[in-house]
């Protein structure tokens, strides 16, 4: 094969492994899907609200949709239990598998990346593609197992053709990650990519920003790098990855210590 048609499958790959078996150039937000909560609310989120009102939405659209207390969850297990039918927003219809996480339920570090993709969604957990193969990688390079931490995402449900995930749909899907969080105490987070870690800390930062800081989430050290998918795009992303994993590592080492 030429070096250029060798290139052209290698991106067409990569795009793959992002949307799945869909080229695009720019999606268009889709108009299929309604929400059965208000325009008033879902305006609040798109527009960006404060913390306080976020709260106030996530709980009335809990309170509203979905019935089943699921905060009261003692583990994983129960969590995992109460929520993996759920159908609070349009991706658990066209989800195939709800991604609820993987690993050690005790875990000190907590991996949290976006939305499921193709594969994700095939398989029901997180981080099973190429971009999964490449963060098992990274994992090895620190001496940790995908088994030592706990990998999660934003959303648990893929989003068609891997779009963006909206800010409603993270906005509902939140609470879950939220009672993870509170199960599994980590004594430390690790974001893979900007979409992540802004909607952990409910930020609007770049990504440059989200790397150069140790933020905090409910006490909890958080911590940011590139998203593994990006990095199968360009590789020269992956020095500064390392330097934001050596320093999540050594930080992770010193906390476990105390
Ligand atoms: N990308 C993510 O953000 N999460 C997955 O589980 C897979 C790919």
């Amino acid at each position: 094969m030429s070096d250029i048609k060798k290139q052209i499958t290698e991106a067409l790959k990569d795009q793959q492994e992002i949307f799945g078996n869909f080229l695009y150039g720019k999606l268009e937000p889709s108009k299929k899907y309604t929400y059965t909560h208000s325009k008033e609310t879902a305006e609040v989120i798109e527009t960006g609200a404060s913390w306080q009102v976020r709260e106030k939405v996530a709980k009335d659209i809990n309170d509203n949709l979905f019935l089943e207390d699921f905060q009261k969850s003692k583990s994983l297990d129960e969590l995992y239990n109460l929520t993996h039918e759920c159908q609070k927003c349009p991706l658990g219809k066209t989800r195939t598998k709800f991604v609820f996480g993987v690993g050690n339920p005790d875990a000190d570090a907590l991996l949290i990346g976006e939305a499921p993709g193709a594969d994700e969604d095939r398989l029901g957990e997180p981080f099973v593609g190429r971009a999964g193969k490449l963060l098992n990688d990274i994992l090895k390079a620190i001496n940790l197992k995908r088994e030592d931490v706990y990998i999660a995402n934003i959303l648990k449900c893929r989003p068609p053709n891997n779009r963006d995930p909206l800010p409603i749909e993270m906005e509902t899907c939140f609470p879950y990650l939220q009672k993870q969080i509170e199960l599994i105490k980590p004594k430390i987070i690790l974001c893979l990519g900007r979409v992540a870690a802004n909607a952990l800390l409910n930020k609007k930062l770049s990504l440059g920003d989200l790397r150069k800081s140790v933020f905090e989430y409910n006490g909890i050290k958080v911590l940011s790098t590139y998203h593994p998918a990006a990095l199968l795009r360009n590789p020269n992303w992956k020095r500064d990855c390392w330097e934001d994993v050596k320093k999540f590592k050594s930080l992770l080492d010193q906390l476990v210590v105390v």
